[in-house]
């Protein structure tokens, strides 16, 4: 009775079969477990237990018990409501049963453990995964730093194995002279950026964060290491292309505000050398007129020997670089076997590489840009794009300032003809009135030397200049028989003659160039007290160039023969010069222009 009590309350299942698999007897649990009532279970036959997936495994069951005398392992049973469970059974068979062999079945429902281990499992999985499958490094740290667990990227980053950094310290991780990261208990720390090494001694940037924990009552440091090698190398390249359009923008500047190609090329050279990181560099001018190429500018170089360079189109390097109007690459000079004049001159440079790129401004050859290397370069695609670039903005340099030297000329020759113009006009006066010939010209020398005499700049005695020499241009428009009359002018005569001033504005003021040099044509016969003409100016009203050249004009008229009258003496001249200061003239012009004859 105890041991049916025991059997009938134990939780595990107990029962026998016999080698065919039908259920002789079995124990309370059985139907608890199944959910079937204990009569219908003990009709069946073990086999129809089974999940249907395993079933045809039973037969083997049999046989290997029957053989072996002994079976264990896992079993997967079906419920009554199609729950699945698992047994871990233990069965033996028994011979000296008094019905024949039987099996006698030991089982147990393992149900949920298999599932909670399982689980256990999978969450480790899981967790392994993602240990392993971050892009970053992850290290488990004693406090003293030695490696007790490190993910698959922190292999692939470093170059260790896992067993290689579990006998490792951090600190073989750190070049020298750098911290290794430490943290306090609790607290994250970082992100900081410094940098690590590889198991090849590559030292690389990287990014560092970390946090202490307690685990089983022990401080474990957490380290996270990100490997920042490529965004250094990002940060860099944007770093480096900001400073190249900077540069740009700096030759760009020099070029606008400079008309000396000199000092622009010497900008853009130095932009090349530490932009283009290269050794030296010049710029070829091509001289149109005989088609050679000549030195301009360079940087760079041991000897002055470069400074020679000249070399007609289509000889040598730089000068097939114009010829074909393309970037010519010479990666080893001194297999180039060039034995021309070029390379004689430039042996002691110790040259290695060469670059020449054709200086071309609309459409037109302007020179060659030069850049020489002593060491091995293997140019990038940006690289040479930024070197073709500085060549566009020397095309575009020079071009600027050829154009400056041609307008600079172009102008210098129009004030050339302008004077011509001038100069014609004046000596056609002269010979219209035979008699006052040569006034034109010692009026204006005069009025000159008294206006530099009186302290007037090279800018405006340029206008005195001209205003002299066409002051009485409005005489053009007074007849023959009123300027060349021997006598007295009559009223009406006189009215004509007196609108040679109003004629010499009307005829002068559209011409821009003449405007500034209007003021003696129009003003020579306003008086100093106001009683003159046109316009019956007063004192300073009158513009000082007029003031100055009415005391040379009326000293020259007195002096000369008139049709009206004869010449004056110096004398003469001179008491009626004075005495009509402050009344006709300025004084202190008076006083210059009387203290100018006193010294001689
Ligand atoms: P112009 O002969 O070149 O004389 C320029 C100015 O010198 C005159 O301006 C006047 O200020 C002064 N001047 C010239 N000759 C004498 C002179 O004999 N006595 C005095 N006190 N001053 C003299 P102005 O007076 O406004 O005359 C302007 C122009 O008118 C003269 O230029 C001349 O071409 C003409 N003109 C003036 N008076 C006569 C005249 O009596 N007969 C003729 N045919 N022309 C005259
Ligand atoms: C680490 O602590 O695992 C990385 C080494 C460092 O601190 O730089
Ligand atoms: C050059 O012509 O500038 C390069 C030197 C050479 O051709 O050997
Ligand atoms: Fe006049
Ligand atoms: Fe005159």
């Amino acid at each position: 009775d105890r041991y049916r009590d025991l059997v009938e309350h134990i939780h595990d299942l107990i029962g026998t079969h016999d080698l065919q698999g039908n259920i002789l007897s079995i124990n309370p649990a059985a139907s608890k477990l199944l959910g079937m009532n204990h009569e219908t279970i003990q009709k069946m036959n073990l086999r129809d237990l089974l999940i249907p997936e395993v079933r045809d495994q039973f037969e083997d069951y049999l046989a290997a018990i029957q053989k072996n005398g002994q079976a264990s392992g896992l079993m997967y049973v079906q419920t009554a409501n199609g729950g699945r469970r698992i047994w871990e059974y233990d069965n033996t068979l028994r011979l000296d049963s008094a019905d024949g062999p039987i099996v006698r079945a030991l089982a147990r429902d393992v149900t949920e453990r298999l599932q909670a281990e399982n689980a256990l499992r999978e969450s480790e999985a899981r967790y392994r995964d993602i240990f392993d499958g971050v892009q970053e490094a992850i290290f488990v740290e004693s406090p003293d730093g030695r490696i007790l667990e490190a993910n698959q990227s922190a292999c692939k980053i470093y170059g260790y194995t896992r067993a290689e950094f579990l006998a490792m310290n951090v600190t073989a991780l750190v070049p020298e002279d750098y911290a290794v990261l430490t943290t306090e208990i609790g607290q994250i720390s970082g992100p900081m950026e410094t940098v690590n090494r590889r198991a090849n001694g590559e030292v690389f940037p990287v990014e560092i964060s970390g946090r202490v924990e307690t685990i089983n009552g022990e401080a474990t440091l957490l380290v996270v290491v990100r490997d920042i090698t490529e965004r250094k190398q990002a940060e860099e390249k944007i770093n480096l292309q900001l400073q190249r359009l900077s540069a740009l923008k700096e030759i760009d500047r020099a070029i606008s505000s400079n008309m000396d190609l000199h000092v622009s090329l010497d900008i853009l050279l130095n932009q090349v050398l530490s932009q283009l990181g290269v050794d030296a560099a010049s710029v070829l001018l091509l001289n149109t007129s005989d088609s050679l190429l000549e030195f301009a500018a360079g940087k760079g170089y041991r000897t002055p020997a470069i400074r020679q360079s000249r070399m007609r189109l289509g000889e040598g390097c730089a000068g097939q670089v114009g010829l074909e109007r393309r970037v010519i690459h010479v990666p080893d000079l001194s297999l180039a076997g060039e034995q021309n004049q070029r390379a004689v001159l430039l042996k002691d440079e110790g040259f290695m590489q060469y670059f020449g790129v054709p200086l071309v401004a609309k459409g037109q050859l302007k020179g060659v840009l030069e850049v020489f290397q002593r060491s091995p370069l293997q140019p990038e695609a940006e690289w040479m794009h930024y070197l073709e670039t500085l060549g566009g903005q020397a095309a575009i340099a020079i071009e600027n300032a050829q154009m400056f030297e041609g307008l600079q000329q172009s102008n210098l020759e129009l004030v050339t003809a302008y004077d011509a113009t001038i100069a014609g006009w004046s000596h056609a006066m002269d010979l219209r009135d035979k008699e006052t010939e040569g006034h034109t010209q010692r009026v204006t020398e005069l009025t000159v030397q008294l206006a530099e005499r009186m302290g007037l700049g090279a800018r405006q005695v340029v206008h005195i200049r001209r205003g002299a020499l066409l002051h009485d241009i409005g005489k053009l428009g007074v007849p023959d028989s009123i300027l060349l009359k021997a006598g007295k002018l009559t009223d009406e005569e006189w009215a004509i003659m007196r609108r040679h001033p109003a004629l010499a504005y009307e005829m002068l003021s559209p011409i821009a160039y003449l405007k500034p040099a209007l003021d003696i044509p129009y003003c020579h016969h306003e008086k100093w007290d106001g009683t003159g003409y046109p316009r019956g100016l007063k004192g300073e009203e009158i513009p000082l160039a007029a003031r100055i050249f009415a005391v040379v004009d009326v000293w020259d008229a007195v002096t000369s023969d008139r049709p009206y009258r004869a010449a004056w003496s110096k004398e003469k001249a001179f008491d009626y010069i004075r005495a009509e200061s402050g009344k006709h003239f300025d004084p202190e012009v008076v006083e210059a222009f009387l203290g100018k004859f006193e010294q001689g």
